[in-house]
């Protein structure tokens, strides 16, 4: 859920950012895992704000829904059953004073599970997503970790960038195409396996099929990820949504320590791919994780 400062002193946030992350970090436990990022506007002094933070940009063919869009603050709780999320989501709202909920959206994993440590679920367009992840924890701070001498201030080291994209999706109109057809426009079968034949934990060569006749090349993992040698700087998890009436498909969240490398470069790439027409997103937005601790507040907010 993404919160606004609900405060008459908008300027002077740092006794209600203390208040959210302390509430955050009170759910944040027997089996809930809830964190806090941040919206660029709370960064009343400019000179704290991590470099690349703004507010999300609207892509070529989003539809970007204000009420659903953006934030002074996001707070993410998951748990493995609905209940938990539910109470200890209620429970950040009711201590979070001086803060209101500006949207919120409830999402699940299906079929999710770790392979080789990489978490795997399976998207409403039915197939299985987080294998273009790392599967150890040090390539994954890499890719997603601030490291000091990247040019941010002092206190953003540890932190992470994520990107939320409300992704609508055109299920009926998905579903009338051929498993095939689906899988020439992601670029991977179902299950992970290459187009190509080669084994879904190993790269395939894009350079041997320079015309795209295995993997076409406005597919999805060619356009997202071109150069199997460097893969994109981003760790991705993403959440199915379902709100009834046609209205279900992906959260889409990503985390990075470069939001410029990592998802708006991967973003620019994807323009015109073939999966375009199936998508529409509502909703979203750019925050900044904090690092773990809260001596960034103080870092922060220098009174
Ligand atoms: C509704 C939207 C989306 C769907 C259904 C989707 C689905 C998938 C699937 C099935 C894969 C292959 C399995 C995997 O590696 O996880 C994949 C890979 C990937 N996607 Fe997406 N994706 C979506 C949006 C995005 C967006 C917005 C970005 C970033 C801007 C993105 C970036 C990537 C990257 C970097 C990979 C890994 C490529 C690789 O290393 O092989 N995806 N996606």
């Amino acid at each position: 859920m993404a919160l606004d400062l609900s405060g008459q002193e908008p300027r002077a946030p740092k006794a209600a950012v203390a208040r959210l992350q302390q509430s955050v970090v009170a759910a944040d436990r027997d089996g809930v895992d809830a964190w806090l990022a941040l919206g660029s506007r709370i960064f009343s002094d400019g000179s704290q704000r991590p470099g690349q933070l703004k507010e999300m940009p609207s892509s070529a063919g989003d539809l970007l829904d204000p009420a659903q869009s953006h934030g002074d603050a996001l707070v993410q709780v998951t748990a493995p059953n609905e209940r938990a999320v539910r109470e200890a989501a209620e429970r950040v709202v009711k201590q979070a004073v001086g803060w209101r909920v500006r949207w919120q959206v409830d999402g699940f994993r299906a079929e999710n599970r770790v392979e080789a440590g990489k978490g795997l679920a399976r998207n409403p367009f039915h197939f299985t997503e987080g294998f273009g992840n790392p599967g150890t924890d040090r390539e994954m701070t890499d890719r997603a970790v601030v490291r000091s001498g990247q040019g941010e201030p002092d206190w953003a080291v540890g932190g992470s960038y994520q990107v939320v994209r409300i992704v609508r999706f055109a299920t009926e109109l998905w579903d009338k195409d051929s498993v095939r057809g689906q899988e020439r426009i992601i670029g991977r079968r179902r299950d992970g396996r290459w187009l190509d034949g080669t084994p879904t934990d190993e790269q395939p060569s894009f350079a041997a099929d320079p015309n795209g006749k295995a993997t076409p090349l406005d597919s999805h993992v060619r356009l997202a990820a071109p150069d199997r040698r460097n893969l994109p700087p981003l760790v991705r998890r993403s959440y199915s949504y379902d709100r009834g009436n046609g209205d279900s498909g992906l959260i889409f969240s990503c985390f990075q320590r470069d939001l410029a490398k990592g998802f708006e470069a991967v973003q620019k790439r994807l323009a015109g791919e073939a999966m375009a027409k199936y998508m529409l997103t509502t909703g979203g937005g750019y925050f900044f994780v904090p690092p773990p601790g809260d001596t960034w507040i103080d870092a922060l907010f220098r009174s």
